[in-house]
């Protein structure tokens, strides 16, 4: 091959692997998804001011569909933002806490592992403060939140990272916004593994009858943050 031929076909070659390259860098990338501006509240109807959450203790409210629980959480220490990927090896920034500490996060509340969840009657899964005391399961840690099915273990200040048990990737993040004005919290999408294509092919039949119709619909503009200990009867502690 004539000298200039070769370095030309050496340099689309060169070319085309950074390209392939860059392509792939892209797609093991997960980006933010939005899903519309949503006012969280209060029982009373009132948005929710920021500051009268009580730290440590487990909040539930439905995003980005209306049958999808979200827990929402005032850490109370900062949660930094942190590098983490899903079990697919696609990476992601968790952008860490929001309001005056950076210490208030929220995760979808479908576990990674068989999409357990938080029902009005049961919920297996939830954010425990100190170490849980199961002597089969040791805790990972103090305050993580615990599956309580098959022993998953997350850690929230992580971006719910996993810390133990068969989940193989971080809780999808709900992306909160704080207005410093008023108080407010707003979520605006999702960040990481999302789950929701899974969950409702497991769960149509039950969600049919636990929501009705508009289980699948996208949340508008409000969504009700109510206690875990109210939301659900028999929260379950392991
Ligand atoms: S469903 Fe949560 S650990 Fe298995």
């Amino acid at each position: 091959m004539e000298r200039r031929v070769f370095v030309e076909a050496c340099g689309v070659g060169a070319a085309s692997a950074l390209a392939l390259m860059s392509q792939a860098a892209w797609a093991a990338q997960v980006r933010p998804k939005s899903y519309g501006r949503v006012v969280l509240m209060d029982e009373e109807g009132r948005p929710l001011r920021a500051s009268t959450l009580k730290p440590q203790t487990n909040y539930v409210f439905h995003y980005p569909f209306e049958a999808t629980p979200v827990f929402l959480l005032d850490l109370g220490k900062p949660a930094p933002p942190i590098d983490l990927q899903t079990r697919d090896k696609a990476r992601y920034r968790w952008p860490g806490g929001v309001g005056p500490r950076a210490s208030i996060v929220a995760f979808s509340a479908i576990c990674a592992h068989k999409l357990v969840y938080p029902t009005r009657e049961l919920s297996f899964i939830s954010f425990r403060k100190g170490a849980a005391v199961n002597p089969q399961t040791p805790s990972k840690g103090d305050d993580l939140i615990h599956c309580c099915a098959d022993h998953s273990q997350y850690d929230p200040v992580k971006g719910a990272q996993v810390l133990s048990g068969p989940a193989d990737q971080p809780l999808c993040a709900i992306l909160l916004e704080h207005d410093a004005r008023s108080d407010r919290l707003i979520a605006t999408g999702t960040l990481g593994g999302e789950l929701f294509d899974e969950f409702f092919r497991k769960y149509e039949m039950k969600l049919s009858l636990e929501v009705g119709p508009q289980a699948r619909q996208i949340v508008a503009a409000q969504s009700v943050v109510r206690e875990l200990d109210r939301f659900c009867r028999n929260p379950v502690r392991c």
